[in-house]
Formats: structure tokens, sequence, C-alpha cells
């Protein structure tokens, strides 16, 4: 449950988010993303924020504003933050990684306004971004945490479960977006969570607020 008092038990740790669908440019005018509001990192940003934590964001394009005390590093592109956060990484000691990152980038097609034409379709190729996370979880040093989330279609747990071992996680969160009060631009979430220790919970529609502060309560105490 939520405390009129914040317990301080991120004092003095470093803590980075990422959040917000990334953008990934086409042509002059036009790019590929997705409708990512950065919410649930919103809200484990402030929630690691009242917790004590230094809070380091590296944001999407979303818009929202944080306090002061916060520091943002707004990025566009996945390739941006990717670089954002290996250059932040050896600094901190938990990353959660909340963004809806384009898994993909279109090959550019310049910097010039595509014109139509006369032409009756159109074919773009994508090429392969980095996974963030991933990156993250292969140069992990002893002690650093990570918190990944994972956006699926359908029952999550096995996925959840693929992803907690292949990036190398704490802790991952893990929501069927298909369902109703779960997923993209909701104040809610739905999730599954699962721990490296093998503790498995399944929580019901909770606002994103006490998502976060759920999933901090679980790193931390246990
Ligand atoms: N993630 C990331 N960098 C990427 C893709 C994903 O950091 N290029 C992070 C997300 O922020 C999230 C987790 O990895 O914490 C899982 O993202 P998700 O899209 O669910 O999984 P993917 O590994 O991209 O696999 P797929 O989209 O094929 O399910
Ligand atoms: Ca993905």
């Amino acid at each position: 449950t939520l405390r009129a008092i914040s317990p301080q038990d991120l004092a003095g740790k470093q803590v980075l988010v990422t959040l917000g669908p990334t953008r990934e440019p086409w042509d002059g005018v036009r790019f590929w993303s997705n409708p990512s509001s950065g919410a649930m990192g919103a809200c484990m940003a402030m929630a690691a924020y009242l917790r004590g934590a230094e809070v380091t964001v590296v944001a999407g394009p979303t818009g929202l504003l944080f306090p002061q005390a916060i520091t943002v590093i707004p990025v566009r592109t996945a390739l941006e933050m990717h670089r954002a956060c290996l250059d932040l990484w050896p600094s901190m000691d938990i990353a959660c990684a909340t963004a809806a990152v384009a898994d993909f980038r279109p090959i550019p097609h310049g910097p010039d306004k595509f014109k139509k034409g006369g032409a009756s379709s159109l074919t773009v190729q994508f090429e392969a971004n980095p996974d963030i996370l991933k990156a993250l979880g292969d140069s992990r040093r002893d002690g650093q945490q990570l918190i990944g989330f994972a956006a699926e279609t359908g029952d999550p747990r096995a996925e959840a479960a693929r992803k907690l071992e292949s990036k190398g996680l704490d802790l991952i969160a893990a929501n069927d977006v298909s369902r109703q009060g779960s997923g993209f631009g909701t104040a809610t979430n739905e999730m599954f969570v699962l721990d490296r220790q093998g503790r498995r919970e399944s929580w019901p529609v909770l606002p994103k607020t006490e998502v976060a502060w759920r999933l901090w309560d679980h790193l931390l105490l246990g």
C-alpha cells in the first residue's frame, strides 16, 4: 500500500529510467513510432525519486515534464537512446527500461520529403535497432540491478520468463496490451511479475502509479 511518508530505501542510489516511444525518421517529414505515452516510466521515475534515489530519465518524445531534481536526457531514436544509456550505465545502480523502443528503423529515404508521384504502393525497408536493455544486461557489473517490462498480445507469462533470462534481468513486469486496462496510453496496467528468484505474481488492474510503487517494493523489500 502507498504510505504517506516514503521510505528512503533508494537513498544514495543512482536510478536510470528509459521511457516513451522512440521515433525513427524515414524522410524529411515522416517517422516510424508507436503510441507509448511514457506514463509507466514517469511513474517509476517519480516513485524512485520519492524513495530517495537520484533519478536520470532517458526520454523519447512524450511531452512529459519532471521535477527539477530529476535529470532528463531527451532522445529521439533508438540509437540515441542506446548511446545515452550505455554512457550512463557505469555510474548507475539500477536501470528500469519502460521505453517502447522501435525494434526496427526504416532505412532512411533522405532529408527531403518523399513525393508520392503516381505510385500505387510503397515498400519501406527496415533494419534492426540494438536491444538497449539486453546491452545493459550484458555489461552489468556486480550489484547493478535491472528491471524490464514486456508488452505482449496474449498470455505474457512465457515471454516474461524468456525475456527475464535472455536480458539478464532481476525483475520483469509483463502485460497483455490487448486487455482492457492494460498497455499503451492507459492510466492502469494489469501485470504479471516475475523475478530471478522465481517468484511469480499476477496483479489486478492497478493505476500505473501503484504498479510502480509495488515494483520498487518487490525489488527492494522482496
Ligand atoms: N527494450 C530495449 N531495447 C529494445 C527493445 C526492447 O531496451 N530495442 C526493452 C523494453 O524497454 C522492455 C523490454 O526490453 O523493457 C522488452 O521489450 P519488448 O518489446 O516487450 O521485447 P523485445 O525484446 O523487443 O521482443 P519482442 O518485441 O519481439 O517481443
Ligand atoms: Ca520490442
